[in-house]
């Protein structure tokens, strides 16, 4: 993982603004830059005159397993505040199929959320394929391999003027998933999907790019960041994320063993673990057995550092 600040010891420089302050496009661009990237919804819905309907969203996301329930959010226009077609849609007819976009389809996706009339198909303008549903009227896109058929359990409207969004509450009645995306373990494998998502300006990220994986805490609860000598914090030596690594760690090595490990790592010791020489040293060793994944040796090491381990 890559050097980086550890926000414990730098100190930010804040600018700050009151959203009561700003028109609706500023506040809008503080949101699409905090709050990324975003998953993105491609969402298929139809009106009762039978006219198909795709736009993407990328205020959106899962919000419950029991029921399956996903929402996203067509704002009303900026401009006018008039409603977006998928809006209407939805009023009209309460069914959706969201899909996800992989990075083969991205720019076809982006020239589906042009503001095309009223009634024009966007698979057509996108040159997407549209297969038929299941269990809902609006079809499916042929080209993602995660297609979810919903119903629409309630729009609830967050405001009446440009920009306002409307949470289109969806509820999965059918998930169809391609069989190339899914791992022998029953998961679903974000390298063959390649999902993007958006932030702020013209900024997408992909799922296949720079993936990293972080272990779940410890069922029985990590020691804590607090349980380690405070000089590790405060002279910054080891970064945010290595210092939760120890604090993962559920339980502290007893003195022998800890003494053990500065043996092993140490045999011909010169020098003084809790003087700021040693504490370096100390430091230096304790980075690469953490980046070796060898944890438990890097906080035998701290509490060498604090004389937690002494007779
Ligand atoms: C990647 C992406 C994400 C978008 N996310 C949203 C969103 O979350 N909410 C929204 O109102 N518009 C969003 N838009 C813009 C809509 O897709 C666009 O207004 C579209 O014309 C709406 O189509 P419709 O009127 O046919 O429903 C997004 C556009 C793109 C390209």
């Amino acid at each position: 993982m890559n050097e980086t600040p550890n926000p414990s010891v730098m100190s930010w420089h804040f600018e700050g603004w009151d959203p009561a302050n700003l028109d609706t496009p500023s506040v809008q661009n503080l949101l699409h830059g905090a709050v990324g990237p975003r998953p993105i919804a491609l969402a298929s819905t139809i009106n009762l005159k039978g006219q198909v309907n795709l736009s993407p969203f990328s205020f959106f996301n899962v919000f419950s397993a029991k029921p399956p329930v996903l929402i996203f959010s067509p704002a009303l226009r900026v401009r006018d505040g008039s409603s977006k077609h998928t809006l209407l849609n939805v009023m009209e007819l309460p069914e959706v199929v969201i899909q996800v976009v992989p990075f083969a389809m991205v720019e076809q996706v982006s020239l589906a959320s042009s503001e095309f009339a009223e009634g024009v198909n966007e698979f057509q303008k996108a040159g997407l394929t549209a297969l038929p549903s299941l269990k809902v009227a609006p079809p499916r896109v042929a080209e993602s391999p995660i297609q979810m058929e919903c119903k629409v359990l309630e729009v609830k409207p967050l405001g009446s003027s440009g920009g306002a969004g409307n949470l289109v509450i969806c509820e999965v009645l059918y998930f169809h998933v391609a069989r190339e995306v899914i791992l022998p373990t029953g998961s679903i494998d974000p390298y063959a999907v390649d999902a993007v998502a958006r932030l702020g300006g013209d900024w997408y990220t992909r799922s296949s790019m720079g993936l990293f994986q972080v272990e779940k805490p410890v069922r029985t609860c990590g020691i804590g960041v607090d349980a380690l000598p405070p000089w590790l914090r405060e002279t910054g030596c080891l970064d945010g994320n290595r210092l939760a690594r120890l604090g993962n760690q559920p339980t502290i090595p007893n003195p022998e063993r800890c003494r053990e490990i500065f043996k092993e790592q140490f045999p011909d010791c010169s020098f003084d673990p809790q003087s700021p020489e040693g504490r370096r040293e100390l430091a230096k060793a304790m980075r690469q057995l953490l980046d070796q994944g060898r944890t438990e040796h890097a906080l035998a090491l701290a509490m060498i550092s604090s004389g937690a381990a002494e007779d």
